[in-house]
């Protein structure tokens, strides 16, 4: 029977490029989206840009144009890139629509009707130069706890204390750089904690991955808390109905952006918006995420749908996030790799997408893109195994019978073994098992390259009482090569529609599979998929460093509220009351071991929202790893290879994610922004500073 099946993936920021990791999810929904298409089922695949919040509009203000133009300009990028690498989304939209305004609106009132929505007034840091309420992310300031310099308004990096922002010492906007003071302001809140009882239960709707099911089972035992969804001016977004002043907060409206996508659609192409999207809509409704995102459509988004009246997710599909080389993507390193890059080297996208469905099993563990295996899968598999079933049979078909195939097969076990295995691999597909399907499908091709080997066509043509064996030979071995594109095709839709153009057939569907491939006559084969160059990676790589933008780049984030892009400040606050420190004594200062380091290596510390772990090569003493909260001004790739100054006989300090030995010296005021201190040139790691 068919389905009726809308899929999402999760709808990419518009303020930045689409990068590998990105591409994670958009290739493993495509890949299922083909799939399903080609089983025969009525599946529509929905996507749209994120185009909401504060960053979009700080960085749109910073660049000189309208946010409007900014989403534009990105959403040019972000379609180009995606058709780049063959991600058929049936339409592709803009959270910043009409109908997802309206959508946004009716299910906020009926949320309101329902009784699920609070209003409170709550204080919060207000930029009296910028005119704006601060977020978390764009107030620092020092402490309440230690004192440590540089801490954004949520909890110190340095102690690990969680406070609001409202208990900093000294805060700082980001934005403008002025002392951010207390303001009242009323928020609406979505009283997630009155729909526990209704989420409990759809945990075992079937809906959730295990692993997924399991972290919802944490949250429900820490308490939910109800969710501020609101905004105040100036924000890029919708205004609340009645609210005047009052915005949806971005993750509002982002996920209703899903059904604004199909209701452009639906609308355009005489669909039934309701019958999808009612509440008891017979259709499936399945996400893919990543798993960082899971909160929102695990807990928020079920909740909004369920009692604004509408249907209920068939399935929220989380995925792991991509690693490079066995580390987080990097730009020093360049593997930070946007999907133009990888483009602009003339890869084939189905490289990617086959080393990718090779790794994808449909859990949420993090997957890994190793470059060398990357090459060699690709060469061995697609060149060395699938394609060269027919480069090394289908010469004969032409050269010794006019291009036309067999009129029957006498041995037809290989045959049917290839087509036995039809319901295995769609199986593993359907389940999103992708690395199990492309394993079955490359046995197949080991089997189908031993007949061919085993029967020696080349040898074959030489005889001419061998010509109907050698006839029969190469049609078996086309019919396996079909088959196994028929297979492939999910994950290799533009290589799949240039063996339909070779071997003259229609486009293949999976009930193609069980039928055979005779009689017919094809057309003279022209190489159909070249070896990975690793020069083109190394050049891709090489790209990638030169990217690297000369001003620190922002710490990767995850939420909208977060995306700072380098607020500068506009103007910096003179401190009036600078206390003069203590005199010190010679002998007091010789005490402190003051040493040129270079840092060898700077990452990321899982949890830390400030800290970078340094790994510091300070020549005579060896290396030593200090932890320095330095994240806001310095992405990590910047670092390597730096020289600065370290305090080498800091007595080594405990911190919560590992043992710090020293201290990096960094020069920090009022004003925001921190620069760490570097010798001239020609200083070398160990010298004593004095
Ligand atoms: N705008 C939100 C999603 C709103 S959905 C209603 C968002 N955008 S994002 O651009 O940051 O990420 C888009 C998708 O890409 C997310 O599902 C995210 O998990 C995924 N990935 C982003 N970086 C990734 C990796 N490095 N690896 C794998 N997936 C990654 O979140
Ligand atoms: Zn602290």
């Amino acid at each position: 029977m068919s389905r009726q099946i809308l899929v999402t993936s999760a709808l990419p920021y518009a303020n930045g490029s689409i990068h590998l990791g990105h591409l994670v999810e958009y290739i493993q929904t495509d890949i299922w989206v083909r799939f399903q298409k080609m089983r025969g089922h009525d599946c529509r695949y929905m996507c749209a840009d994120d185009t909401h919040g504060t960053a979009i509009m700080l960085r749109a203000e910073k660049e000189g144009i309208t946010p409007e133009t900014l989403i534009g300009r990105v959403w040019d990028e972000h379609t180009r890139d995606f058709a780049g690498f063959n991600i058929g989304f049936d339409h592709y939209y803009s959270t910043h629509s009409d109908e997802n305004r309206e959508l946004a609106s009716k299910i906020y009132l009926r949320l309101w009707e329902a009784g699920l929505i609070d209003v409170k007034t709550i204080a919060q840091l207000y930029d009296p130069v910028k005119n704006m309420f601060l977020p978390d992310r764009f107030i620092k300031g020092e402490c309440p706890k230690c004192g440590a310099l540089d801490q954004y308004g949520d909890n110190c990096e340095v102690c690990g204390a969680t406070y609001g922002p409202t208990e900093l010492k000294n805060p700082v906007s980001a934005v403008s750089g002025a002392t951010p003071v207390h303001r009242d302001s009323e928020h609406y809140f979505f009283k997630l904690g009155d729909c526990e009882a209704f989420l409990r239960e759809w945990t075992k709707s079937g809906a959730l991955q295990d692993e997924a099911a399991n972290k919802m089972q944490e949250w429900f035992a820490s308490g939910l808390n109800n969710w501020d969804i609101s905004r105040d001016a100036p924000y890029f977004g919708f205004e609340i109905p009645d609210a005047p002043g009052k915005y949806f907060y971005v993750w509002l409206d982002a996920p209703v952006g899903y059904m604004a996508s199909f209701a452009k659609y639906a609308a355009d192409n005489g669909l039934d918006f309701d019958a999808w999207w009612g509440a008891d809509s017979k259709t499936e409704l399945v996400h893919f995420i990543g798993k960082d995102i899971l909160y929102f459509h695990a807990l928020f988004w079920p909740a909004m749908l369920k009692f604004s009246g509408h249907r209920l997710p068939t399935a929220v599909y989380a995925h792991g996030f991509l690693t490079v080389n066995g580390q987080k993507m990097s730009k020093s390193r360049g593997t930070f790799i946007t999907a133009d890059s990888y483009l602009a080297q003339k890869l084939n996208p189905e490289w990617l997408r086959y080393y990718y469905a090779a790794k994808l099993n449909g859990s949420m563990e993090d997957i890994d893109l190793n470059l060398d295996d990357f090459v060699a899968r690709v060469n061995s598999d697609l060149v060395g195994k699938f394609i060269n079933i027919a480069s090394r049979t289908a010469g004969f078909i032409h050269k010794n019978f006019d291009g036309k195939l067999a009129d029957g097969v006498a041995n037809i076990e290989l045959i049917g073994d290839f087509q036995a295995a039809a319901n295995t691999i769609a199986a593993h597909y359907e389940a999103r098992d992708y690395a199990k399907a492309l394993r079955e499908i490359m046995a197949l091709a080991d089997r189908a390259n031993q007949y061919v080997a085993d029967e020696k066509p080349w040898e074959l043509a030489k005889k001419p009482e061998a010509v109907y064996r050698l006839h029969e030979v190469c049609t078996v071995a086309l019919n396996c090569f079909r088959l196994l594109t028929l297979y492939l095709k999910p994950v290799l839709p533009k290589l799949a529609g240039e063996v339909e153009a070779f071997l003259n057939i229609p486009p293949l569907a999976w009930e193609d599979a069980q039928s055979l491939f005779i009689r017919q006559r094809i057309n003279a084969y022209s190489h159909l998929m070249t070896r990975i160059d690793p020069k083109s990676i190394e050049a891709m790589v090489d790209a990638n460093k030169q990217n690297l933008e000369p001003t620190p780049a922002p710490a990767p984030v995850r939420h909208a509220e977060t995306q700072v892009h380098a607020a500068q400040p506009a103007t910096a606050i003179p401190k009036s009351d600078t206390p003069v420190s203590d005199t010190i004594s010679i002998d007091d200062f010789a005490k402190i071991d003051l040493r040129i380091a270079r840092i060898a290596n700077a990452e990321h510390v899982e949890g830390a929202d400030k800290l970078l772990r340094l790994t510091l090569d300070v020549g005579e003493l060896g290396t030593r790893q200090v932890f320095a909260g330095i994240k806001s001004a310095y992405a990590p790739e910047a670092l390597v290879g730096r020289l600065t100054v370290v305090v080498a006989n800091l007595a080594p300090r405990k911190m919560k994610f590992g043992m710090s030995e020293g201290m990096v010296l960094a020069a920090s005021g009022d004003a925001p922004g921190l620069f760490i201190l570097s010798p001239d040139s020609g200083a070398q790691p160990g010298m004593k500073v004095k």
